[in-house]
């Protein structure tokens, strides 16, 4: 395989395996990597930090403007920095994901992010040519005009199973059916949200990784980047 040429954009509701597939995917195809997730995540950090309250999206819009974070795009080392610290293990936590949706339907939050992740995106294109981004709105709101757009998903059960794993390898305490319910929780409000909610492009293609590996995922989106002549 050779290095990606252009934006592949991964969409997909939580607990599909986008974070892993982007990564591995990314370094496959010696591109850049970009993890709009953690994005919503650190500021998230940060409004919860500075004790203003999550549902008050005057608030959450007004402290998102003062918010210093930085966030790389390698896909070996995907940091992210606030405060001088690195976040990354702190913004997977519960309290970052039962506030994320909430934040992340702001739509002053959303402006001030899409603008920033299209800076990066353009500024990883001009360095190595190619990026995987992975979000929710990247086909739709970010990157539309990206050549190959996924969008993955999963059955409920795979999902709940998968997060759950997650957890408790991060030292969480979380049973299947708290996974569950907190997956669906957050499906919903992501989905429902009126400032881009979470959707499928329409040129989007559906990769359904409920019976597929993470390998198996990864050779079939390299193939399909591959057909779409993205490989150099
Ligand atoms: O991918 P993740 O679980 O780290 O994303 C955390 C939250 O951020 C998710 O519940 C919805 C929001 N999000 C978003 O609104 N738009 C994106 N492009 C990425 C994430």
């Amino acid at each position: 395989t050779g290095a990606l040429r252009g934006v592949v954009a991964l969409d997909g509701p939580s607990g599909t395996g986008k974070t892993t597939v982007a990564r591995k995917l990314a370094g496959r195809l010696s591109a850049g990597y970009l993890d709009t997730g953690a994005m919503y995540r650190v500021i998230t950090l940060a409004v919860l930090r500075s004790g203003t309250d999550p549902a008050d999206p005057d608030a959450v819009g007004h402290l998102a403007h003062d918010v210093e974070f930085s966030i790389g795009t390698d896909p070996e080392r995907p940091e992210i920095g606030l405060g001088g610290q690195n976040v990354a293990a702190e913004i997977r936590g519960p309290e970052v994901t039962g506030a994320v949706s909430a934040v992340s339907a702001v739509p002053q939050v959303r402006e001030l992010l899409v603008a920033r992740q299209r800076r990066i995106i353009a500024d990883v294109l001009a360095e190595t040519g190619g990026i995987v981004v992975e979000g929710r709105d990247i086909g739709t709101t970010v990157a539309p005009e990206s050549p190959l757009k996924i969008y993955l998903t999963a059955s409920a059960e795979v999902r709940a199973a998968r997060r759950s794993t997650q957890d408790s390898a991060a030292g969480r305490r979380s049973s299947v059916a708290d996974a569950r319910e907190s997956v669906q929780r957050r499906d919903r409000l992501d989905s429902s949200r009126a400032a881009s909610p979470l959707r499928a492009a329409e040129d989007a293609v559906p990769v359904d990784t409920s019976e597929l590996s993470v390998d198996q995922v990864i050779v079939a989106l390299s193939e399909l980047a591959c057909r779409r002549g993205l490989l150099a």
